[in-house]
């Protein structure tokens, strides 16, 4: 199957193919639709045309044209493009694949996006670095559900190119009153969600109609053909060289200690040596000296471009930073409203920290609970708790430190982000920055004179938060009040924080789902370190059964002070002890989303202290931590 895929040429071919036509400006497009649009038939026809499906590819595909019973001299351009074989059986297209054709004026790299809802996460991907999209609708069906949604998808990912290809013109008898129909129908719907321009072509990819070459059959159509189109619509690099210039810092080049150069690609605006520019975030301003390339100085580079810039002083910038337009600086912030496509088959669980990168910053980012979430079929926005794999929201993030940004409108580069799990390194979303939020900026820590450390001084100790984490009925609250009992005997200083107690007062708001469980230990992990900052012993006795929320603790904390106590006790003897009478109540169903049942307990990797239960008893293990805890004050 795979010699028929243009696709399969691997990496190096691609960059050969691109390099041949170097001096020709890229388009990046994609096309959505569904199968029963004839997309796949249409990009066939669009390689076909621009005479670019090597000779060895087009003899296989005109014997396996043959031997599906395509009639007449037809070739069915959907076999080039319906790359797998499972694809073709089950007659759908499950992935993002990339194409790349070139004609007398442009190249072009065309993501073949599916159709069906549930691939949401996938035409995500494949529109994120698009400048146009081809919006493909069937003359006999007209705008459906499935067109309002690429529509909607492909604006907020910031394409601002839109092609409305009228397919299958063939089948409607070329009438150019159901064109016209199709193409107003589209323009009401499309001013609703503020794509104020596109272009309509009427169009046969069977026959070619209206493709690379002007159609016969529908000679009342005078606007150019769709390659024409493609080959003529202004691209994303243009229109950002106009932009304030910005250079995100990929890396410092030091060979020696005469140069030292800040490489990167141009996210926006032009440059030239002597321009005064400023290095966000620290501010410090100076001049660009040089523009170097490897074939020689450049004097002047813009958006788009890969270059290495040299300063006129001596001023820190390091990865990360941004080199900007000094009369004209980006933004900085740390909290923002964003809209938010979740791509995990995990839930979105507000309160985790998950990481963030956008472009080369990378940031600790927790999310809150959504604003709301869009129906992408309907455009309404309802009420929403999480956000599921596909669903598209809107949220607010705070981030753990200050990034520079601008708003995607502006600048897909500096307003777009991914979100990644930190356990599985797996991506969970893209996001698009809405605005940051003014309190990022209103809202400063305050300096307090009295230090944490004389706190602690006050009260002869060393602050920590002794974190006991098992399933429930494991011993926790039992070992804990031991503990709490022999450390007041010797005069520290201390605290108990148990679930059952906290769920009373400051988490009575909270259940056991896993996004409640998840803020449940956010705000217990901020309150132990506000009684740190006080400079107590804090003891918490709560399930906190996911890893990520622990860590998350751990990194909040002053280093060393997070001491995970790991209190093991297997689910059969939790159980069969049932003090509560939980876990009968959790089998009989009665009791939902119960740990350890219908719910997950993740183990510590790595705990200051083990307890197992089965072997040693509540008294002998609060001495062993008691113990542990001395020996750390040395
Ligand atoms: S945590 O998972 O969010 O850390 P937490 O320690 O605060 O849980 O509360 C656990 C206590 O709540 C248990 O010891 C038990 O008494 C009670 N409880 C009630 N419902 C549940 C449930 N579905 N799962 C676990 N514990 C529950």
């Amino acid at each position: 199957m795979t010699a028929y895929a243009p696709d399969a040429l691997i990496r190096e071919d691609i960059a050969a193919y691109l390099a041949q036509h170097e001096s020709k400006s890229l388009l990046r497009f994609i096309t959505c639709g569904s199968v029963d649009d004839g997309k796949s038939t249409l990009i066939g026809r669009l390689l076909y045309d621009s005479k670019q499906i090597f000779e060895d590819q087009l003899s296989a595909l005109e014997a396996d044209s043959r031997r599906v019973g395509t009639q007449g001299q037809n070739i069915d351009f959907a076999l080039l493009v319906d790359g797998l074989a499972a694809e073709r059986e089950q007659g759908i297209t499950i992935d993002v694949a990339y194409r790349f054709f070139a004609t007398e004026k442009r190249k072009f790299i065309v993501a073949d996006t599916p159709g069906h809802e549930q691939y949401t996460r996938n035409m995500v991907t494949g529109a994120s670095t698009a400048d146009l999209a081809v919006i493909l609708v069937d003359a006999r069906k007209g705008v459906l559900t499935q067109t309002r949604r690429h529509s909607y998808l492909a604006h907020l990912i910031g394409i601002r190119n839109i092609v409305l290809a009228v397919n299958k013109m063939d089948l409607v008898g070329y009438d150019k009153g159901t064109f016209d129909r199709i193409r107003l129908a589209y323009r009401a719907f499309a001013s609703e969600i503020g794509i104020t321009d596109f272009a309509a072509i009427p169009v046969s990819g069977l026959g070619g109609d209206n493709i690379a070459a002007p159609s016969e059959a529908m000679d009342w159509y005078t606007g150019p053909t769709l390659i024409e189109h493609l080959e003529t619509v202004p691209v994303d690099a243009d229109r950002e060289a106009r932009g304030a210039f910005r250079l995100p810092v990929q890396w410092v080049n030091r060979p020696d200690l005469d140069f030292r150069g800040f490489a990167g690609t141009i996210a926006s605006g032009t440059v030239k040596p002597g321009d005064a520019v400023r290095i966000v975030p620290s501010g410090r301003t100076t001049q660009v000296a040089r523009i170097v390339a490897p074939g020689g100085d450049l004097a002047q580079a813009q958006a788009g471009q890969s270059v290495t810039l040299t300063l006129a002083d001596e001023v820190d910038c390091s990865r990360g930073d941004m080199i900007a337009a000094a009369g004209d600086p980006p933004e900085v912030a740390d909290q923002f409203e964003a809209t938010v496509v979740w791509m995990a088959d995990e839930p979105m669980l507000p309160g985790r920290s998950y990481a963030l990168q956008l472009g080369t910053q990378s940031a600790s980012a927790t999310l809150r609970t959504p604003k709301y979430q869009v129906n992408v079929n309907t455009l309404e926005e309802t009420a929403a708790r999480t956000l599921e794999l596909n669903a598209i929201g809107v949220v607010t993030l705070a981030l753990d430190r200050p990034v520079v940004f601008a708003p995607y409108e502006q600048s897909r580069e500096l307003g777009g982000f991914i979100l990644i799990d930190k356990a599985t390194n797996a991506t969970v979303a893209a996001g698009m920055i809405r605005f940051s939020l003014r309190r990022a900026q209103n809202v400063h820590r305050q300096h307090l004179d009295v230090t944490r450390e004389k706190r602690a001084d006050l009260k002869n100790q060393k602050p920590a938060v002794l974190w006991f984490t098992g399933l429930s009925g494991a011993g926790k609250s039992t070992i804990a009040n031991l503990v709490d009992k022999k450390l007041v005997r010797m005069n520290r200083h201390t605290f108990l924080l148990d679930g059952d107690n906290v769920r009373h007062g400051l988490n009575r708001d909270l259940g056991f789902t896993d996004a409640d469980r998840v803020e449940n230990i956010r705000r217990i992990g901020e309150v132990a370190r506000l009684m740190t900052d006080a400079g107590l012993i804090v003891l918490t006795a709560f399930i906190s059964p996911f890893r990520a929320e622990r860590d998350m603790v751990r990194q909040m904390l002053a280093p060393g002070e997070f001491v995970e106590v790991h209190v093991d006790t297997s689910l059969a003897a939790a159980e069969a002890r049932d003090v509560k009478g939980l876990y009968a109540k959790a089998r009989s169903g009665a009791l939902k989303n119960f740990t350890g049942i219908d719910s997950p307990y993740e183990a510590p990797e790595a705990p200051e202290i083990r307890i197992d239960t089965a072997v040693e008893d509540a008294e002998a293990a609060a001495d062993r931590i008691v113990a542990w805890l001395l020996e750390r004050e040395g």
